[in-house]
């Protein structure tokens, strides 16, 4: 048996089914860049990057609708606000760009990713019975333990604007059978769940509607947040951008005139005795 050479050894190393890459020849999941170049969006090339092969137009539609719909969310979004901070500090606008991103977590706009796994438990009990009864053991079940559900409530809109857009995409797209509805079904009904017998409802929010989205689409659950990350990195970028062109030098979280309520104790002397 012969021993492979280093050169194989090196080329296996970073196999990788993504891109060719020779002198002179660039080519992403064997389409020549040339070709990408001018014809195909830049939605459809995130599809033909992570999926492997170009989307059909019903797909891509989708896709950049949601990409679209979670861009930005203003300086409230603690996302934006910490690269608008950390530009002034004066790093670069790739670390500021990384400092917004590294906040979307479980709880502010990474939070899709948690409600596609939670929708695709729902769909998995529902074989079971039906989407409702799923929908509602699920819930109850999260309330049990005191834990909010991904992908619904927020902080300022009743009613996300988003909401109903997406929602409206993902049922026309369903009607012309670019996607099953299912995972629109099992928000859906979560959302009717939680809204029983409440004043105020909890309402669906963009990270719910867009992993409905993703989840119709086929994307695993992580990507739902690789996706996001894609998109909300537009707003966080513009607004480091703003921030840089404002010239400001450490912003901090509040303005200067407010200092935090402090809580400690009393101002005091340290004991006698015990200085260092
Ligand atoms: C976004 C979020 C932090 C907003 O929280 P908030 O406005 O401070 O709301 P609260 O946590 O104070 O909840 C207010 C009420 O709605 C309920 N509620 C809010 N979000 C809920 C959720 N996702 N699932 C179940 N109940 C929820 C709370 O239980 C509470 O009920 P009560 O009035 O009976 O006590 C919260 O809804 C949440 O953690 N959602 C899940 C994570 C998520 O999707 N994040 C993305 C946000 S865009």
């Amino acid at each position: 048996m012969s021993t492979p050479s280093t050169d194989d050894e090196a080329a296996e190393y970073w196999s990788t089914s993504i891109s060719r890459i020779r002198p002179g020849e660039i080519a992403l999941r064997g389409y020549p860049i040339e070709q990408l170049i001018g014809r195909v969006s830049f939605a459809s090339t995130i599809w033909m990057m992570v999926r492997g092969d170009l989307p059909t137009p019903g797909q891509a539609d989708l896709l950049e609708a949601a990409l679209v719909a979670a861009v930005d969310h203003g300086p409230q979004a603690p996302s934006i606000a910490s690269a608008r901070m950390a530009v002034t500090c004066g790093v670069g606008l790739n670390n500021a760009v990384a400092t917004g991103v590294n906040l979307l977590g479980d709880v502010h706009g990474g939070a899709g990713q948690q409600c596609m796994t939670f929708l695709a438990e729902v769909l998995e009990r529902a074989a079971d019975t039906d989407v409702d009864a799923a929908a509602r053991a699920l819930v109850d079940e999260y309330r049990e333990h005191g834990r909010h559900i991904p992908g619904f409530g927020h902080r300022f809109h009743p009613r996300d604007p988003r909401r109903d857009v997406l929602v409206g995409l993902v049922e026309e797209a369903r009607d012309q059978g670019v996607v099953s509805g299912q995972a629109l079904a099992a928000g859906l009904a979560v959302e009717a769940v939680l809204a029983e017998g409440r004043s105020r409802p909890v309402p669906m929010n963009i990270d719910g509607a867009t992993a409905i989205v993703y989840s119709e689409l086929g994307f695993a659950a992580e990507m739902g947040r690789g996706l996001f990350v894609l998109s909300r990195g537009v707003g966080i970028l513009a607004h480091a951008w703003e921030e840089r062109q404002a010239g400001v030098r450490i912003k901090g979280p509040v303005p200067r005139s407010v200092l935090p309520r402090y809580t400690g104790p009393e101002l005091r002397d340290v004991p006698a005795g015990d200085e260092r």
